[in-house]
């Protein structure tokens, strides 16, 4: 055998090693999934995690990493939820996984503007922050579409209603997982800006 035809070997045998532990953590049982969406999951999110009322976070979209973590923590009560916890009790971690590899593969919507004005305050917010208080922009972390990434959450098409619930608690700390980023962020927030934001990130797509 070549030195290079040695050398391809190996690659070769390498990348067989590699994707092995990728494929199996790839293997998610998405009937168990729709399952359990369509048992209980969809009274709240909607079958296509659109979600059926507006105090109900949409999870269409949504990263599975961000989903799973959640779920575990409803689950372990470091996020806490009354309505959460019981709906959690009983995910296995391969489950929540699967739960989210559901969700994230549901197509989000964006809303329709509906006021120009506030839009354009929502708007500089989230790219801008603000200067005088100190605020960051949002799209620092959660992305210039609010798209966010595997560790940080989508924001993008989500109800305005909850999106400001959530404000409202980071900076109360009821919510308090992972909270020290956003309490400082919540807590920079005049009202104003929170609803402002709030309603801009629902027209995101
Ligand atoms: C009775 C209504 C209801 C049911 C049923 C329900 N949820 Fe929820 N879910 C909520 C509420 C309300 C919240 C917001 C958390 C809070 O503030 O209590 C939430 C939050 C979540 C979140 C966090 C979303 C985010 O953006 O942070 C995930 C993930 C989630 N639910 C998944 C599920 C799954 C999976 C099921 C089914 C096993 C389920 N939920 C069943 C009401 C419900
Ligand atoms: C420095 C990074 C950073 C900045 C800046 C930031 N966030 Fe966050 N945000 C996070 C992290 C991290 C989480 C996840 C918290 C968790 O996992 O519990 C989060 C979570 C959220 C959530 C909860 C999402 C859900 O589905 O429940 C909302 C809403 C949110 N951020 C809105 C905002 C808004 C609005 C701004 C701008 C005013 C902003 N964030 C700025 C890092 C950031």
């Amino acid at each position: 055998m070549s030195k290079k035809q040695g050398l391809w070997l190996g690659m070769t045998v390498l990348a067989t090693i590699l994707s092995q532990p990728v494929q199996a953590a790839e293997k998610v049982d998405l009937a168990r999934a729709e399952e359990i969406v369509s048992g209980r999951c969809f009274l709240c999110h909607g079958l296509e995690g659109e979600s059926a009322s507006p105090i109900f976070p949409r999870l269409a979209g949504q990263h599975w990493e961000y989903v799973a973590k959640q779920l575990g923590e409803f689950k372990s009560g470091k996020r806490k939820s009354d309505t959460m916890k019981p709906q959690s009790e009983e995910l296995t971690s391969a489950e929540m996984k699967a739960l989210g590899v559901f969700f994230e593969s549901k197509k989000a919507s964006a809303r329709p503007v509906k006021d120009a004005e506030l839009m354009a305050v929502g708007k500089y917010v989230f790219n801008r922050g603000n200067q005088f208080s100190g605020l960051p922009a949002c799209a620092s972390c959660h992305g210039t579409k609010g798209l966010g990434t595997p560790q940080l959450p989508r924001l993008a098409g989500q109800h305005p209603r909850y999106t400001e619930d959530q404000l409202k608690q980071f900076n109360s700390r009821e919510r308090n997982n992972d909270n020290a980023v956003m309490h400082t962020v919540a807590s920079k927030l005049t009202e104003l800006e929170r609803n402002a934001v709030a309603e801009y990130i629902a027209t995101l797509d």
